[in-house]
């Protein structure tokens, strides 16, 4: 008997606090007119000090359970993909796990940059499709900004902290994953990252801070290119055309992006799902968050075609076609 996943779940957390633009105008050399014209971005919110990216993925993944009306102790496995785990040693999928008592799953992190998320629910649907697991959680949550550095005008107005988190079921019918498809070139990775304290130490900062260092226009071109290309690959593979796409939902990482790589492909603007203005750049919790916000506004209809497509750190890029089914299950 061959299984297939479905999303069942779905849920999101943001933290309360938000910083507006004209907050960061008192903080560093910046102006509202500026971030909002160059990024689209009006707030974003930041983690509380006595959070982190495991209790906000505890509070996304307790939502989605009750969307899918399955108890924690029914799951096989947790992943969380994060770029900003809450240790170096222990993946923040235990710490999901023992709190909110999923005593029979497995648990692991996945790092693939701002692509993690998609990356985590193939993931998850291999895992179904093999026969090896029931119940996943998967789970995006970011407290990047606990990297920032906030003299950093390149890097500090883009970035904010939240969760987004789906259950995954199987079930004997039909997925609602139609095709992904993932990418990487490594040769990129100085363009965006996170010094690590376990690197040659020929290549720590001078300073020793540990702080996020990215080349802005670099991986925007990036951006633009590769997530034009992956969605028009993953919708061709698949025998679909980009006119059958319901809702596109692109990483949430700068407005101007997300623009370029809809015209580039033609999809209109009512079919393109936005929110990077309220949270600014989610990294791995981009795509959870915003396909989560969809469904609860409604812009998400049982059978839609529904294109996820992300880019991040690596560089690293994924696109993921579902067909919206959460009743299959
Ligand atoms: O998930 C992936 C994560 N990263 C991204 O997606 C980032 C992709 N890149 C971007 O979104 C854009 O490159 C940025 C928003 C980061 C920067 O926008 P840009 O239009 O590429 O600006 P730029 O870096 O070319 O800088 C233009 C000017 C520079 O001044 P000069 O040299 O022309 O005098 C910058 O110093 O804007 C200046 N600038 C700022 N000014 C006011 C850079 N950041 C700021 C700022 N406020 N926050």
């Amino acid at each position: 008997m061959s299984l297939h996943g479905v999303i069942t779940g779905w849920g999101k957390y943001l933290p309360q606090r938000v910083l507006t633009n004209q907050d960061l105008e008192r903080i560093v050399n910046t102006s509202d007119e500026w971030i909002l014209t160059r990024t689209g971005i009006r707030e974003r919110r930041i983690v509380g000090d006595d959070e982190s990216v495991s209790t906000m993925a505890v509070e996304a993944g307790r939502r989605a359970l009750e969307v899918a009306h399955l108890s924690p102790g029914s799951l096989d496995l947790i992943i969380v993909a994060t770029l900003s785990p809450d240790k170096l040693i222990v993946a923040s999928a235990s710490l999901v796990q023992d709190a909110i008592g999923a005593k029979k799953a497995a648990a692991f992190d996945v790092v693939a940059g701002c692509s993690g998320f998609i990356y985590a629910l193939a993931t998850a649907y291999q895992f179904i499709a093999s026969g090896a697991y029931r119940n996943i959680l998967v789970v995006g949550s970011e407290a990047v900004t606990r990297y920032i550095n906030w003299e950093d005008r390149g890097t500090c107005v883009i970035f904010g902290d939240g969760a987004g988190a789906v259950v995954v079921q199987a079930n004997e019918q039909a997925t609602d994953m139609l095709h992904f498809l993932m990418g990487s070139d490594g040769s990129m990775a100085r363009a965006l990252y996170v010094p690590s304290p376990c690197d040659k130490l020929t290549e720590m900062p001078q300073d020793g801070h540990l702080h996020l260092l990215m080349e802005g226009r670099e991986v925007f071109k990036f951006a633009v290119t590769t997530m034009a290309e992956a969605s028009r690959q993953v919708v061709k593979e698949v025998g679909l055309q980009l006119s059958d796409i319901d809702l596109f939902i692109p990483h949430q990482a700068n407005d101007r992006i997300i623009q370029a790589a809809a015209k580039s492909l033609g999809i209109p603007r009512e079919k393109v799902y936005i929110n990077v203005d309220r949270y600014g750049n989610l990294s791995a919790a981009s795509p959870p968050v915003a396909l989560c916000e969809a469904v609860e506004e409604g812009r998400i209809k049982e059978d839609d075609l529904v294109l996820l497509v992300a880019f991040g750190a690596g560089f690293s890029w994924a696109a993921m076609l579902l067909r919206w089914s959460p009743g299959l299950a």
